[in-house]
């Protein structure tokens, strides 16, 4: 259709998006056979079928298995251009994407291994499909401060590698403020700020996640209109929302599409954007998310795809100069 065209058409940024969240059930069992890791399930099918989640920790449970098999360098860099290039297939012309540093060195893998694939991935993206891209650490929530503190010491050697740092993991029991010292210190070096808040966690979780950690976006956020004062203060602020629509709908945020409340935080004048989250997970990369919104909501149109394109682009954290030639 014309619509589906132009949603694939316009250029987008995806900021939210988790690189461990690219990898492919084939992939997965390409790795494990190329590292002699023992997987426990025995087929891509089996794998597949057991994506059936009922909450965020039963997917995470999943996510966090799936990522042992990443070892060397070779195997970042491997994940990280399957996505670039499925990224550049669907019109994406800048992408931020999360790392979770903390899943792979407790295995034993080495910091410099996870940043230089990454950056390397990058590099060849930028070089052969003419993506932008950049990278940004997030601290597990389930852990301690002092695992953060630890693993942000370990990154400092390969601080020009990445641009930021963000909160993910369980929400639930994990607020913000436990996180208030580490946010603290990366802000002083000069490192943007974003958090998970809002996703399965109250409107609490997003107010001190601006107040006390001062990030500049919310990954995630749906659930702010549980709070009307809330909302008001997003719109009048224009914070970005990260939202991920496939990736709430998998996790039960909402029941089903038609149900998402896209279209009232759309309608309330939020800065909303649309992203894919862990895309080999919840059935689908960002345009599979443009093209569900837009099957679910009939009263979004072609101005509604150029508002959450343009505002994909107006959040990132790419230069002026590079926004003023997209826009
Ligand atoms: N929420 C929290 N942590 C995550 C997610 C998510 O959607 N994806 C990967 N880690
Ligand atoms: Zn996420």
């Amino acid at each position: 259709t014309v619509l589906s065209k132009l949603l694939r058409a316009l250029p987008k940024a995806e900021l939210h998006l988790h690189i461990e969240g690219t990898l492919e059930p084939e992939l997965i069992f390409q790795l494990a056979q190329r590292n002699g890791i023992a997987l426990s399930y025995p087929s891509v099918e089996a794998l597949r079928a057991a994506y059936a989640f009922t909450d965020l920790q039963s997917f995470l449970d999943v996510y966090y298995a799936g990522a042992s098999v990443l070892i060397h360098a070779q195997d970042f860099e491997d994940m990280a251009y399957a996505y670039f290039e499925r990224a550049a297939a669907d019109g994406i012309v800048h992408a931020e994407l999360f790392f979770d540093p903390q899943t792979h060195t407790e295995r034993g893998v080495a910091m410099v291994t996870v940043i230089e694939g990454l950056t390397r991935a990058g590099a060849r993206a930028q070089q052969e499909l003419g993506i932008s891209s950049a990278l940004i650490l997030c601290f597990l929530r389930h852990l301690s401060e002092d695992a953060a503190f630890e693993t942000l010491e370990q990154a400092l050697p390969y601080r020009q590698h990445f641009i930021g740092v963000g909160l993910d993991s369980s929400e639930r029991g994990h607020p913000p403020e436990k996180f208030a010292r580490v946010f603290a210190r990366c802000r002083e070096l000069g490192l943007h700020l974003v958090a998970h808040a809002g996703e399965e966690g109250p409107p609490a979780y997003i107010e001190t996640a601006l107040d006390l950690l001062k990030v500049e976006r919310i990954d995630h956020g749906v659930r702010c209109t549980d709070s009307p004062a809330l909302v008001q203060r997003l719109a009048r602020e224009q914070i970005p929302l990260t939202v991920c629509p496939l990736s709430n709908v998998k996790l039960c945020v909402f029941p089903q599409m038609s149900e998402h409340n896209l279209p009232a935080l759309l309608a309330a004048g939020l800065k909303v954007t649309l992203n894919s989250d862990d895309p080999a997970y919840f059935g689908g990369y960002l345009l599979r998310n443009y093209e569900a919104c837009f099957e679910a909501f009939p009263q979004w149109g072609r101005a509604e795809a150029i508002q959450l394109a343009r505002n994909s682009l107006e959040a990132s954290f790419a230069a002026p100069e590079q926004k003023a030639g997209w826009l």
